[in-house]
Formats: structure tokens, C-alpha cells, sequence
């Protein structure tokens, strides 16, 4: 099949293929046509795709293919230029267009909606929502930066101490995640809010503190945020407006699907933040998280906080956000076409499929179903214990504990009664060793206890080497004439090698672990 990939309109600077991934979509049998000057404003030159494999076409020719490639839903004269059977692969938003669904469906158009994709883990690399947060939450913190009148970095110098600028963030998806991991990166002390509090771990794997809300939220099936009950939405609030008047830039990313973004910051809460403070507000193209955002402008109040409302964070890095992008439709159409063979193949069962196809053949596929697999719920709250139980399963455990140390403190007299025989009848030159492995046995415990517990694996896959002398000695006596020693001699040498190959074997598997395909 023939993929068309026309120049977007009305200036989006984005590109639905970059050269990288028409050489890809060729490996998956297609040919592929791109529009001359499609890529300029992202960067990509026409040699660069007809290096890639691609011929370079006219607007016309361009929509005459069986497969279209778009960033943005196309404009009704573009429409009138596809052929009825044909696909139209792009950002289609339903959800905000309903009456375009039916212009697809009328044209007989098979539309696959990019932006519908459910999140479920199988269908992360086609999720361009994903892509697009990711790289706009990284633009955010450059918008936040250049915008802020500071360094990030908390520096002493001769001239005196700057201390680090304090950033906020208020939504720790996929936009405020990457915020956090920029903002860290570039010297911050950076601090995250979320409503779901069981995100707190990775706000800490990516370097900020996560300033949890005094009440838990549940997600919905399809991965996302639901709305705040009023309590939850009044402690939230106060949090934000408490945390935003102690920082010098607020990045706000809440987002409620198919609705306005919830508002985070008040005035009132604006009123309260330090001149020279900086917000981005990443839903203002949802209508924003800040009472005063005006989406597409940037502004400054009267008590000099910055208020950055722009809606094209990601096409502000228009040569990354394009290969995310045309990436995410390369994942998609690996998937769509099981044969390598160029032939789409829809297959309504998977639920990847179902859920980006609007119409087909005329009939209208939206809204799918919703999709059975589950995000992480909230954990269950715990049965309450009956009292009387719980006393007799208490004095149960300490019974239990009690017989315990009578045994262990029998099993230590035994031991030291054996041990001090031991040594009375052993000759005197074996009383030091015995004295060497005592005190080895007690620096290695303490040795091996203070090792975190990830490390034991390598820890005992090297010290399993020391093995090794057990072996050579055991090699020396294994032709001693005395049975008993020979017989000795062998087992340690069958146990002595299983621990050496053995802990070679692991460090080898945990080393490969680390290493690329
Ligand atoms: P997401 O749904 O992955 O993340 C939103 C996060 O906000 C979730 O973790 C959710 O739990 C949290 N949240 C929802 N309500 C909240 C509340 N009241 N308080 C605190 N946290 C709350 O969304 P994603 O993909 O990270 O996108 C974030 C925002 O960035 C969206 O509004 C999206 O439209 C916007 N965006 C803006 C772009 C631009 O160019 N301006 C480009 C891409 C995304």
C-alpha cells in the first residue's frame, strides 16, 4: 500500500514522518510519498527524505494515497482529495468533533484517531499524548527558565550565595514527570503534588519531593485522573496555594479527559506568589489549571508573577516531537500489519485497534468500549481486627517467641560445650586457627549485614571464589592414602567447584543484564 504524508496546515511546524521513520515504514512494506517541504519547519529537508527511500510529490498527489499521515485532522477540501476507501491516520480529537466522525463516515473513510490510543502498557509506544507531554513538559521548564530572572543552580561564588530557585510542580503524569527529571537536572530544588498518591515513588526516583495531599484519589480504567470530591479538592487547594507562595516557579499539568482542566491556582493563590515567580501552565489549551492563565499569551499581574499560557510546548521542539510522533505511528502500523507486507490490517479484536478506529466503511466504530484491563487501583482498605483476636494471637506470638530463645540458648550452651571440648582435645597448633575462623565468622557477619541487600547476589558470586582455595587444597589431599581424607578430599572439591562456577555463572547473567542487544 501507497502512505501519503501531506505538509500540515495552518503553521503546525510538526511532520507525521521524519526521514528515520519512512525508512522504517518501507522495511514494513510501503511506499511512501511525502509532500515537498513538508518537513522544513520541523528540519527535515525533501533530499533528506528521498534519501530515506521517499519519492517527494505535489499536494495533489500527495492525498491520492491509500494511507494518510497527518499530524492535525485534515480541512474539508483536504478531505474531498482522499479516496473514499482510503485511511486517515492522525490526531483526530472525537471526543471535542463529533460531527467530523460522521464526515469520515459519509467520505467512507477508515479514520484512526493517534490521540484515542488507551493507555494500557501494551500500547505505550503508540501513545503520542505520551510523546507529545514528555517533550512539552521538558519545553515547560525552558519556557520557565528563560522567563525566570535567576539561575536554577544554588551556587556560592566570590560575590556571594544564590540559592537554588524552588520549583512546583502540581501533576505528576507523563508532562510533569519529565518537568521534574529537567527541572532536577538543571540544579533545582524541585517539589511535586499529585492526587494520586501512589505516583509519590516515581516524583522521588526522578529527584523532586513529593508533597502528598491529605486525602487519596482512585484512577479511572483508562489510566487517567478522575475528578476531586469537594474535601479533597478544598485540602488540595490550601496545599497549592501554600506551596506555590514558597516557590519561584509553579508548572501546573492536571488534566481531566474530556473536560476544562481543573483550576489549581486561584488569584487569590497568585496574589500570594513572590514577584519574579514564574507559572506554566501546561493545560491552557484546555482552558488552564490558573485562574488568570490566558491560553497562548503570557502575561505578567500586577504583583509581577509571570504567567506563561503558550499551547505549543511540544511543536517548539518540532524536529523531536516529529520523530516521537512519526515513531508512535510506526509502532502502530508494525502492529497493523502482522506480514511485513505493506497490507493494513485492522484487527477490531485487539483492543489497541478498536480503540483508535473511529469509522470503517462507512459505519461508525466510536466510542469503543472501554477497555478491560484496569489501572493500578487503590489499595483495598484493610479489614479492622476483632480485639479479642488479636490478644490471643498476641499472647500465642509471644509463647511462641519464648520457645524460641529457650531452644536457640540451648542449641548455643550445646555449641559452646562442643567448640571448648574440641579444643581441649585438639594439638595446640590448631587452637590459633580455630581462634582465625571464630573472629572471621564475626567480621563476616558484620561485613555481609552492612552490605544493602541488592548488592548480596554479586557479593556472594565474588566471595564464592574463595572457594577456589578450598579446591586447590582439597586437590592436594585427594591422593592422600587415608580413605577418609580421600573421600573428604572429593566432596569439597564437587562442592567447592559447584560454588565457584556457579557464582560465575550469576555475576556473568547479572552482567549481561547491563549490557545493550
Ligand atoms: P496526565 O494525565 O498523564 O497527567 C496529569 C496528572 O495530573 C495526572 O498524574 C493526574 O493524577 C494529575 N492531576 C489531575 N488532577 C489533579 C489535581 N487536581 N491536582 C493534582 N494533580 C492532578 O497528562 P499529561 O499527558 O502529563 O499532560 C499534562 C498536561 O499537559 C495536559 O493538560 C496536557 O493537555 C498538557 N499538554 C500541553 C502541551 C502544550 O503544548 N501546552 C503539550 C502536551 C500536553
Amino acid at each position: 500500500m501507497h502512505i501519503g504524508v501531506p505538509k500540515e496546515r495552518d503553521g503546525q511546524p510538526l511532520v507525521a514522518a521524519t526521514p528515520d521513520t519512512v525508512t522504517k515504514l518501507i522495511k514494513l512494506g510501503y511506499d511512501v510519498s511525502v509532500e515537498a517541504g513538508a518537513g522544513n519547519a520541523a528540519r527535515y529537508l525533501n533530499a533528506q527524505y528521498e534519501a530515506a527511500g521517499a519519492q517527494v510529490v505535489s499536494s495533489e498527489q500527495v492525498w491520492d494515497a491509500d494511507i494518510i499521515l497527518c499530524l492535525d485532522p485534515p480541512s474539508d477540501a483536504q478531505l474531498t482529495l482522499m479516496r473514499p476507501e482510503a485511511t486517515l491516520i492522525s490526531r483526530l480529537a472525537p471526543g471535542h468533533n463529533p460531527e467530523r466522525v460522521q464526515t469520515y463516515a459519509d467520505k467512507g473513510i477508515t479514520a484512526l484517531a493517534m490521540d484515542t490510543v488507551p493507555r494500557i502498557s501494551r500500547a505505550q509506544s503508540m501513545d503520542v499524548l505520551s510523546s507529545m507531554a514528555n517533550v512539552a513538559g521538558y519545553r515547560a521548564v525552558v519556557e520557565a527558565a528563560s522567563a525566570f530572572g535567576r539561575l536554577f543552580t544554588g551556587q556560592v561564588t566570590a560575590a556571594g550565595k544564590m540559592p537554588p530557585a524552588r520549583i512546583y510542580v502540581i501533576g505528576a503524569g507523563v508532562a510533569g514527570l519529565a518537568a521534574i527529571g529537567t527541572a532536577n537536572a538543571m540544579g533545582a530544588e524541585v517539589y511535586a503534588t499529585d492526587v494520586r498518591p501512589e505516583v509519590g515513588e516515581q516524583v522521588e526516583s526522578m529527584g523532586a519531593s513529593f508533597v502528598a495531599i491529605p486525602a487519596a484519589q482512585e484512577v479511572s480504567s483508562d489510566g487517567y485522573a478522575k475528578e476531586m470530591t469537594t474535601a479533597q479538592r478544598d485540602a488540595a487547594l490550601k496545599l497549592y496555594t501554600d506551596q506555590s507562595a514558597e516557590s519561584d516557579i509553579v508548572i501546573t499539568t492536571a488534566n481531566i479527559p474530556g473536560r476544562r482542566a481543573p483550576i489549581l491556582l486561584t488569584a487569590q493563590a497568585v496574589a500570594g506568589m513572590k514577584p519574579g515567580s514564574v507559572i506554566v501552565d501546561m493545560a491552557a489549551a484546555n482552558g488552564g489549571n490558573c485562574e488568570l492563565t490566558e491560553p497562548g499569551k503570557t502575561i505578567m499581574t500586577d504583583n509581577g508573577v509571570i504567567i506563561i499560557g503558550v499551547t505549543d510546548l511540544a511543536g517548539r521542539l518540532p524536529a523531536q516531537s516529529s520523530q516521537l510522533y512519526g515513531q508512535n505511528i510506526v509502532n502502530l502500523l508494525k502492529l497493523a500489519t502482522p506480514g511485513k507486507d505493506g497490507e493494513l490490517i485492522l484487527d477490531l479484536e485487539d483492543e489497541i485497534i478498536r480503540g483508535i478506529t473511529l469509522t470503517q466503511a462507512g459505519e461508525i466504530l466510536w466510542p469503543p468500549p472501554p477497555v478491560k484491563v484496569s489501572a493500578q487501583a487503590a489499595p483495598a482498605e484493610p479489614k479492622r481486627p476483632d480485639p479479642a483476636q488479636e490478644a490471643a494471637r498476641a499472647a500465642e506470638a509471644s509463647r511462641a517467641e519464648a520457645k524460641a530463645k529457650r531452644v536457640r540458648l540451648a542449641w548455643m550452651v550445646a555449641a559452646a560445650v562442643a567448640i571448648c571440648t574440641l579444643m581441649l582435645y585438639s594439638p595446640a597448633v590448631v587452637i590459633g586457627h580455630y581462634m582465625v575462623l571464630a573472629l572471621a565468622v564475626i567480621v563476616g557477619f558484620y561485613v555481609i549485614t552492612a552490605v544493602t541487600h541488592s548488592l548480596h547476589t554479586p557479593l556472594m558470586s565474588v566471595t564464592n571464589a574463595i572457594s577456589g582455595i578450598i579446591l586447590v587444597g582439597a586437590i592436594l589431599q585427594v591422593g592422600s592414602n587415608n580413605l577418609l581424607v580421600t573421600v573428604l578430599s572429593f566432596l569439597a572439591i564437587v562442592v567447592a567447584s559447584i560454588n565457584i562456577f556457579g557464582g560465575f555463572t550469576v555475576t556473568h547473567r547479572m552482567l549481561a543484564m547491563f549490557k545493550k542487544d
